[in-house]
């Protein structure tokens, strides 16, 4: 039965780093909404010009575009094994489309991660957070490091800052998408007894630990 698991939390809680990591290790499909959309935007297709506007001002890209992308996602070979929804769902709309799709693959969500920071830390990942020109590798000034400054390690390619990574458009980020749209997803989830609560605000490492005896936990008893 492939496993399928949905990370929530607001923005900059350490969401992309840990599925990245689980995703190669676990043999699951990282499928990040906000990558996919900033891939649409570089290759300057329909979708990204659409979205290309709002993602930069801390808005919501709307539930049609994405649930499209997601549908397409969805069916690629490499989901068979199963999923990191990694910000997505975040809006009533694409919860029940998700519980759709999913259900006519006869899959469901076996669990919520959801990851718990404060926003003066958020602020803090999210200004010192440098992104990778070419896949996307995410590093931090102080918490991750590249070796060398503005390269990637691994690609070699630029490493640049986010148009949405500014505090003014981080808290918009904070309270529309986090406390105001993605409130009724996570009660609607919680109701379903499927949310466990990460204390992300800690290193790295230690969320990782935490992940992965949770992983194990859900495997075993898969
Ligand atoms: P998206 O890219 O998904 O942004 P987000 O949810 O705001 O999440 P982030 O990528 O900012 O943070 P993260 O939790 O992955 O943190 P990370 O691991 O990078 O979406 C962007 C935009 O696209 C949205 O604003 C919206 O416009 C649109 N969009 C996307 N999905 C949508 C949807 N479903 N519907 C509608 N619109 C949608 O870590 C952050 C930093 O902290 C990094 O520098 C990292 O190195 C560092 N770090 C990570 N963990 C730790 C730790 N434990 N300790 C210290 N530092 C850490």
């Amino acid at each position: 039965m492939p496993l399928d698991l949905v990370l929530m939390g607001p923005p900059g809680a350490g969401k992309g780093t840990q599925a990245a990591r689980l995703a190669g290790e676990r043999g699951l499909a990282h499928i990040a909404t906000g990558d996919m959309l900033r891939a649409a935007v570089a290759e300057g297709s329909e979708l990204g010009r659409q979205a290309e506007q709002i993602m930069a001002a801390g808005g919501l890209v709307p539930d049609d575009l994405i649930i499209a992308m997601i549908r397409e996602r969805l069916g690629r070979g490499d989901a068979g094994r199963g999923s990191l929804l990694d910000g997505f769902p975040r809006t009533e709309g694409q919860a029940v489309a998700l519980e759709a799709m999913l259900g006519s693959q006869g899959r469901a969500i076996a669990a919520v991660l959801v990851f718990d920071v404060q926003l003066a830390t958020l602020i803090e990942r999210l200004s010192g957070r440098r992104v990778c020109r070419a896949a996307g590798h995410v590093y931090h000034l102080v918490h991750s490091p590249p070796r060398s400054d503005g390269v990637c390690d691994l690609d070699g390619s630029e490493l640049y800052q986010r148009d949405d990574d500014r505090p003014d458009v981080i808290e918009t980020r904070y309270r529309k998408q986090w406390q105001d749209a993605a409130a009724p997803v996570l009660e609607h989830y919680r109701r379903a007894g499927l949310v466990h609560e990460l204390d992300a605000a800690r290193p790295a490492g230690e969320v990782a630990d935490e992940a992965d005896r949770l992983l194990d936990r859900l495997v075993g008893a898969a």
